[in-house]
């Protein structure tokens, strides 16, 4: 056991995100004994609820996890509420006064950790009167954790940053990318650097390109209002698919460090091609989903969801190809997918290694001689829903003759395992609590992100032409086949075919 001392105090501490993941997580390093006695917990918002309020919420958002009565209550007993106003300087007096009280009550050494899961519009308000305030005073560690998005695009990322980086140090900040806390994502160092047959093949010697899918089978659900002003460009791709890039496509740490590690991604990312105008629209796709139907199934457009602009312009949908200017990459594509109503959700990586250089296996037809096809040796990763790895190869079928049979070497986590392995933000609290950045962003990799998404996002912006759409619950429109078929390529993973064939996807 390792208890932590520590208070947190929760920003948006009615939202969803906190309801939804954080008083679960808090909860379940409760049960393991990572938090015990010395913790409490302020959540703050606008509404005027009482502690015994918020505490009920508390042992709602926990009751899937099927806690005991004592056990609820005495966890739900570290949780306070203080009605709070971002702006107004006084309510931090108000909270600070409550923070040391609960200093004092649970023996916390000053320990602070503020988690900021609110409107991004607030965040550099919010830590300009932490400090000014004197929330900082302590005697502990003061850490802050930011949530999603950091900024929309590199300008306001940056002055986000610059508003953050005037109270907190950069060791301080913890810039959550949740995919980061993935256990298959998280596994991609260890699938990379602990293997010398796949790292001595990590490169454009062996490899013909890498394709990233984050699939998502839902719509957007009642997001509309922020994902109709966000669009999955930088919903998705300035982030996490930018992230597990980078994790692909860094060179081996010297060190499994957050300082070096890190270092590498951010190398990573800075050779990742930042396109003009021309290159963009000859490497970028978007879309956005027209309505559909699936398994007699009838799902409705995206216009008409609700809080949507009827008439919106916003992608659903996304498909690219990144470029990576270094040695090692030179000439390998990195294709990735994103986007919500799609066959299945999904999010799997596939490394497709070139094909031997001479194909020796003939079959004679007739009086000539044709080449035998040889499938790519693939090797797939699986971060979501299933968790594992799995490589595919060319064998022989068994018997007379010689014909080529596709093998696939596969390991999956057992259901067991996926049910007890920690929730993403289960392990970034941890880490946070830790002190350990390495599963978080650095602002370097934030403001590269920005950069190469920015142009993309530009280009888009003054393209007058109308946006292609695609069935719901299709994996995207025919310009992202088209994206791989010009290069000689073909998306590895097709759920949809499934489907298809069985004429259950229209
Ligand atoms: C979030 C996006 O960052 O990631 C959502 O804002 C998306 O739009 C979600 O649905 C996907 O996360 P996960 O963990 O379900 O793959």
């Amino acid at each position: 056991m390792n208890e932590k001392k520590v208070l947190f105090t929760i920003f948006g501490g009615t939202g969803d995100l906190a309801q939804r993941k954080l008083y679960p997580s808090l909860f379940r390093l409760y049960r393991k004994g990572d938090l015990v006695e010395s913790f409490a917990v302020i959540g703050t918002a606008r509404r005027p609820w009482s502690d015994e309020t918020y505490r009920n919420i508390i042992k709602e958002t926990i009751a899937s996890l099927d806690p005991t009565e004592e056990e609820a209550d005495a966890f739900a007993s570290h949780f306070y509420y203080q009605s709070h106003d971002v702006q107004d300087t006084e309510h931090y007096d108000t909270l600070k006064k409550l923070a040391d009280e609960l200093d004092e009550k649970y023996d916390l050494e000053g320990n602070r950790l503020f988690y900021l899961a609110m409107s991004p519009n607030f965040f550099g308000t919010i830590v300009s009167h932490l400090k000014s305030q004197g929330m900082l005073d302590s005697k502990g560690y003061h850490r802050v954790i930011i949530e999603k998005p950091f900024g929309t695009d590199y300008e306001t990322a940056s002055q986000l940053n610059e508003e953050i980086t005037q109270v907190f140090q950069e060791e301080e900040i913890y810039r959550i990318d949740h995919y980061l806390g993935k256990e298959m994502v998280q596994n991609i160092s260890a699938i990379r650097f602990a293997n010398s047959i796949f790292e001595s093949l990590w490169s454009n010697r062996y490899i013909d390109n890498i394709q990233i899918n984050i699939a998502e089978d839902l719509g957007v659900e009642e997001r509309g209002g922020y994902y109709d002003q966000s669009g999955a460009l930088k919903d998705m791709v300035q982030n996490h698919i930018l992230q597990v890039l980078s994790l692909l496509a860094m060179e081996p740490p010297v060190a499994f460090s957050d300082k070096e590690i890190r270092a590498e991604k951010i190398k990573a990312l800075e050779a990742v091609r930042v396109y003009t105008a021309e290159e963009v629209a000859k490497n970028f796709v978007r879309a956005q989903y027209g309505p559909g139907s699936m398994e007699g199934q009838d799902y409705t457009a995206y216009k008409e969801e609700l809080n949507v602009d009827p008439n919106s312009s916003t992608e659903t949908f996304v498909a690219g190809k990144f470029i990576i200017d270094n040695f090692r990459w030179s000439g390998v594509p990195f294709y990735v997918r994103t986007g919500k109503r799609l066959t299945e959700k999904g999010t799997r990586i596939n490394i497709v290694f070139k094909q031997v250089p001479v194909n020796v296996f003939k079959d004679s037809v007739g009086g000539s001689c044709e080449q035998k096809q040889l499938s790519p040796n693939v090797l797939t990763i699986y971060i979501q829903p299933t968790e594992g790895f799995s490589l595919s190869l060319n064998g022989k079928e068994v018997g007379q003759g010689f014909n080529m049979l596709p093998i696939r070497l596969e390991h999956r986590n057992s259901a067991e395992i996926i049910e007890n392995t920690p929730e993403a933000y289960e392990k970034l609290m941890l880490d946070s609590l830790n002190g350990d950045g390495t599963n978080f962003t650095h602002w370097k990799e934030v403001a590269q992100s920005w950069h190469i998404v920015d142009v993309i996002r530009q280009t888009w912006d003054q393209d007058p032409s109308e946006l292609p759409q695609y069935s719901a619950r299709s994996m995207g429109p025919k310009e992202a086949y088209e994206l791989l078929e010009k290069d000689g390529f073909e998306w590895i993973w097709a759920p949809d075919e499934w489907y298809r064939k069985r004429d259950l996807l229209s």
